[in-house]
């Protein structure tokens, strides 16, 4: 991980006695003291206001859908996994330019079906050759972090399939589901000068409905600007625009998943692009799914801090001043509202306060409610390893900091029970 903080020169705090009184902004009032009372006041009123402070404060602002986008089928075939599925590598080219920004997109669907298949969508980490054996995925060419399956810089064959059970891709399309994937470097490079090899060095934030690159390169970025988290945000949206071009795949049933940064990444996805169907947050903690007033283990200033590149730059004056951000992190849990929201927690990670995610849940409950829906259903945490939820779903497994077969199993049943019910 890109960490430039030793954990010696932060005592994160475990204690929960210790965890300091704080009051969380109520997401059913408004910024001038009126009460939301309606769905309607949510939409129009409260909901925008929300989005407005997270884009401004904390993500960062980003441009728009580009203007001319370009899809090229790479490679496909019908025989994935023995026959189960239909494999598709799609580039998706962000300008005009042949060298400009473009994603590798990696795409199974099911060839059981009866019609264009609902869909997971996630970033991964290490290049799409880490998410199964499949040997015909193209490995990635792009700088990825140093580690034992990498040449310096460079992924190599040993890292194929590495994360087989972090993604569980054959059970996913056994379960009826098309798996979706990009690597999350092709975006941005996840270190802190690495926007200047990603879209934030192509794209300036200029308010306009479609985003054309820069004329004049791009130097340095305002307040408020997009950081990297909103930048894979915004890639995981033109993932969705291709999604919606390609007839196999049913994009108003797209549930879109991430771990950790990039469950941060997938709950501000899905609080941006309404088209999201589902979100599910995989142990997302600070920046995620974790109440920031409770600054047990990680906390805003320790992450803006290891990670400056990641939130806006208007985000550090709040650190160590928790109590002062006009939100806190259970309204962008209800930003999604009210579409099905997943968070999960594991219990030996708790550096991402499994109880803070746990308390986003229950406290995005008020604007389920006010649309009609039952979020979580419940105040009390459950024992490990039982989930619970019905609008919002929530577990806390047994175990270490990962996305593990587990967790899918829940994520597939949650996504059964909203994106299959007719
Ligand atoms: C670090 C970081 C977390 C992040 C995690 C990850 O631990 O402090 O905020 O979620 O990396 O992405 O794995």
């Amino acid at each position: 991980m890109t960490d430039s903080l030793s954990a010696q020169e932060f005592k994160a705090n475990y204690d929960e006695a210790a965890v300091p009184s704080y009051t969380l902004p109520d997401p059913l009032v408004a910024a001038d003291g009126k009460p939301i009372d309606s769905a309607e006041g949510w939409r129009e009123v409260r909901r925008p206001e929300l989005l407005e402070l997270f884009r401004s404060k904390m993500y960062g602002r980003a441009p728009g859908r580009p203007a001319d986008v370009r899809y090229e089928l790479e490679e496909s075939s019908q025989q994935a996994f023995g026959g189960a599925a239909t494999r598709k590598q799609v580039t998706i080219h962000l300008t005009k330019q042949a060298n400009g920004p473009r994603l590798r997109l990696l795409l199974y669907v099911p060839n059981k079906r009866t019609g264009p298949a609902p869909a997971f969508l996630g970033l991964n980490f290490s290049g799409n050759q880490v998410v199964c054996r499949d040997p015909a995925i193209q490995l990635t060419d792009r700088w990825v972090r140093e580690g034992e399956a990498t040449d310096g810089n460079r992924a190599t064959d040993a890292s194929r399939g590495s994360q087989t059970e972090n993604w569980m891709v054959e059970r996913v399309i056994e379960r009826g589901y098309a798996l979706a994937t990009v690597y999350y470097g092709d975006i941005e490079p996840d270190y802190e000068e690495g926007w200047r090899r990603g879209v934030r060095s192509v794209f300036p934030v200029d308010g306009k409905a479609k985003a054309t690159p820069a004329a004049q390169p791009i130097t340095k970025f305002r307040d408020d600007d997009w950081g990297a988290i909103a930048a894979w945000a915004w890639g995981l949206s033109r993932v969705l625009d291709y999604l919606e071009t390609d007839g196999d795949i049913d994009a108003r049933r797209v549930a879109v998943i991430g771990h950790s940064r990039l469950g941060k990444t997938a709950l501000w996805a899905a609080a941006n692009d309404e088209r999201f169907a589902l979100c599910v947050s995989n142990n997302s903690g600070e920046g995620g799914a974790a109440i920031s007033r409770r600054r047990f283990g990680e906390t805003v200033w320790r992450i803006n801090t290891s990670f400056p590149h990641w939130f806006c730059t208007a985000y550090k004056q709040y650190n160590n001043r928790e109590d002062d951000l006009p939100f806190d992190q259970h309204e962008l849990v209800a930003l999604i509202a009210p579409r099905p929201v997943y968070i999960a927690s594991a219990s030996e990670d708790q550096w991402a306060d499994p109880k803070g995610e746990f308390l986003s849940a229950v406290n995005a409950e008020l604007v389920y409610a006010l649309l009609g829906k039952t979020g979580l259903g419940v105040t009390a945490p459950p024992p490990v390893d039982k989930p619970v939820g019905e609008t919002i779903g929530y577990h806390l497994r047994t175990g270490e900091h990962a996305v593990l077969p587990f967790d899918w199993e829940q994520y597939l049943n949650f996504a059964d029970r909203h994106l299959r019910a007719n």
